[in-house]
């Protein structure tokens, strides 16, 4: 009798623990899934509420602050100074977008509606280092900015078309473009990069790895 308790009272603790661990696990991956689908959701509010945040109702666009914090590095462009007879890079062109476009792109091979790639100029000093002759960034210069658009939203306003809102802030004045018509101050010099949808997307290989 003591022996068939025994083992009644084996086979409850067992069953507990079975059960536990299964209502962890369970636990666990919905916790899980629920994080992902979340952070995926915010990562998408980030590149859609750029026409909330960065653009206002006539198509003026804003420098976002801080971006370069809580946006995503794109890649750098450094700028050789063997042409101007200097030494090293002579400028490093920074580029930024929100979190969530580069997963984006991914999938789809090109940009959402509402990504946002910000061009930081910054000059630059070369000296000898341990590394080597070594060229660093230092101060900010002006940031060019691009917006995707794929619905069309200012056609009367000249900083867009082409599927993209187009501006130019010098570092002395953040709030206010200079760009007057994108089609005169930026598209010329896109050309080259017209089938990529007017980007340069050499400079980002992480769009593709
Ligand atoms: C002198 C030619 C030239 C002009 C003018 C120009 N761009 Fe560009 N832009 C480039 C080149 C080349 C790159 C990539 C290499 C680099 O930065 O050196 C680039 C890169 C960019 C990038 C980073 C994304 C990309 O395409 O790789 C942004 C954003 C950008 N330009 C916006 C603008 C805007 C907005 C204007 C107008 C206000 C403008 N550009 C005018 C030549 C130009």
């Amino acid at each position: 009798m003591a022996r068939i308790e025994k083992n009644e009272m084996r086979k409850t603790k067992i069953g507990a623990a079975l059960t536990m661990l299964i209502v962890t696990v369970v636990a666990y991956t919905c916790i899980k899934l629920i994080g992902e689908l979340v952070g995926e959701v915010t990562a998408q509010e980030l590149y859609a509420s750029a026409f909330d945040e960065h653009v206002d109702s006539t198509g003026q666009i804003r420098l976002p602050k801080d971006f370069q914090n809580s946006w995503v590095f794109l890649g750098s462009w450094a700028i050789d100074g063997s042409q101007t007879n200097q030494t090293g890079a002579v400028g490093f062109h920074n580029v930024y977008t929100q979190p969530g476009v580069v997963d984006y792109f991914k999938l789809n091979g090109n940009f959402p509606d509402g990504a946002m790639l910000i061009k930081e100029l910054l000059a630059s000093e070369t000296g000898e280092m341990t590394t080597g002759t070594v060229s660093h960034a230092t101060e900010v210069q002006g940031w060019f900015v691009m917006v995707k658009d794929h619905v069309g939203r200012f056609e009367t306003n000249p900083l867009w078309g082409d599927g993209w809102g187009w501006a130019l802030f010098n570092a002395d004045d953040p709030e206010n473009t200079v760009t007057t018509d994108y089609r005169q101050d930026c598209l010329t010099c896109h050309v080259p990069a017209r089938e990529d949808d007017w980007i340069y997307l050499s400079g980002y290989p992480h769009l593709n790895l």
